[in-house]
């Protein structure tokens, strides 16, 4: 294939200066596509609309100075610029390289007639500028993904000891909120029989002062706010649980085996399960291809495609419409969970898979149901992935690798 000539944009206001450097760049098979501007206003338009590969600038410009424009190669989709001085003005080209120009040309005859090795030169330089840019950006990539799993690791680890710790103790404060209701209404239905045995039987003495006791203690007050009470602490020990339960498997407290399942059954029944809870907000759409067999847990990824459709459920407003897709691409299976609800705004993209985020009201949400979907996929050798608009919805992707042979070394591990 050709290769497409080189776009160059000289910016110099001294038409002789850019003629000579046009003469030199000229080459039999058009190699270079040279454009030339006599001013900084020039050079903005023609970078704007043409984007070129590479600007040969003069520092002093009739519009002011070559270095206002100077990029850094650390900015994106940029192009290098080399400057050129007038002999005396070195310092300031050196001044101009350390705010991102790519290099300096002193004028004259012999630097215009070298010019086409000082352009190759400098875009070699660019090129491995870019490029170890972007491997100290992959190296960052790569550094916050292991921070995010050893943060997921020790949180895993100080869940299973915490859920197991107050595991016991909400057990019992449980049963015994159930005691304590059952004790009570009896003990109520007590005190009201004897009420009325004293209205009955007791001298006018004794039924004023208990009626006076009565008062005093606001007895009509505490059995109504006692039944509140108890169903209060009931309503907060079933939420301490759920949170405790969901810990638990967060915890990889349940060691259900690898086996190589039909996961459009899984996706089924899971959806069969949860679709009471959805029908009430959106309609469930399952649009399932068919799958091989993938060698997974499936009682974990069942609870992946719960907690999605749940979170869908609870993003839209009336008129809800979930997909439930699956497919398979090259050497992965993809489920997707789509809704059109209210989308995730930016700023909160990196912080969903986060234990504990969550945006919703004390008691439906325990921002856990991400995190461990996140950890469950991770787990599976796979990859959850999030798109979503504000506005018009969010699309989760649960991508696993369908080779048995990779997917098992991943699942060895756990
Ligand atoms: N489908 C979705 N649409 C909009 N926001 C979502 C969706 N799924 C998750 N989120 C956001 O991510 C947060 C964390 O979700 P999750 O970990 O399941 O915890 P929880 O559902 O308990 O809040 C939610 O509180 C919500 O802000
Ligand atoms: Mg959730």
């Amino acid at each position: 294939m050709e290769t497409p000539p080189l776009k160059i944009l000289i910016v110099e206001d001294d038409i002789a200066h850019s003629t000579a450097i046009r003469r030199a760049l000229k080459t039999s098979d058009n190699k270079y596509d040279i454009e030339i501007v006599d001013s900084l206003q020039g050079f903005h338009e023609h970078a704007a609309q043409q984007s070129p590969d590479v600007a040969i600038m003069d520092l002093n410009l009739p519009d002011g100075r070559a270095v206002e424009v100077l990029t850094s190669p650390a900015e994106d989709g940029l192009f290098p610029i080399l400057l050129m001085t007038s002999y005396g003005n070195e310092q300031v080209a050196v001044e101009a390289i350390k705010a991102g120009a790519l290099d300096y040309i002193v004028k004259s005859p012999e630097a215009f007639a070298l010019m086409a090795g000082t352009l190759e030169r400098a875009l070699r330089e660019w090129k491995l500028l870019l490029d170890k840019k972007n491997v100290e950006k992959q190296l960052r990539e790569s550094q916050a993904q292991v921070i995010q799993q050893e943060k997921m690791a020790s949180i895993g680890f100080l869940a299973a000891g915490v859920a197991h710790e107050i595991n016991n103790p909400i057990g019992y404060i449980t049963s015994n909120l159930n005691s304590l209701r059952k004790y009570t209404d009896k003990l109520i239905s007590f005190i009201e029989s004897q009420e009325q045995a004293i209205q009955k039987c007791a001298d006018q003495a004794t039924r004023s002062a208990i009626a006076d006791l009565k008062q005093q203690i606001s007895l009509d007050y505490l059995i109504a706010d006692l039944h509140e009470m108890i169903s209060e602490t009931m309503e907060g020990s079933r939420r301490v649980s759920k949170i405790v339960q969901e810990l638990q498997s967060f915890a990889r407290a349940d060691g259900n085996e690898a086996v190589c399942c039909n996961l459009t059954e899984v996706i089924r029944n899971t959806a069969s399960i949860v679709s009471n809870e959805l029908k009430y907000v959106a309609e469930l759409v399952l649009q399932l291809s068919d799958l091989p067999p993938v060698l997974c847990r499936p009682q974990q990824i069942g609870q992946v495609v719960m907690n999605l459709l749940i979170n869908a459920a609870h993003s839209v407003n009336g008129n809800g419409l979930i997909t439930l897709a699956t497919a398979q691409i090259g050497d992965s299976v993809e489920i997707s969970v789509a809704d059109n609800g209210c989308g995730i705004p930016s700023e909160y993209l990196g912080k969903i898979f986060e234990p504990f985020f969550t945006t919703k009201d004390i008691g439906k949400g325990t921002g856990l149901g991400l995190a461990i979907s996140f950890d469950i996929v991770k787990r599976h050798g796979g990859d959850l992935l999030v798109q979503s608009t504000v506005g018009v919805g969010t699309t989760f992707t649960i991508r696993l690798p369908i080779d048995p042979e990779n997917s098992f070394s991943h699942l060895k591990d756990l």
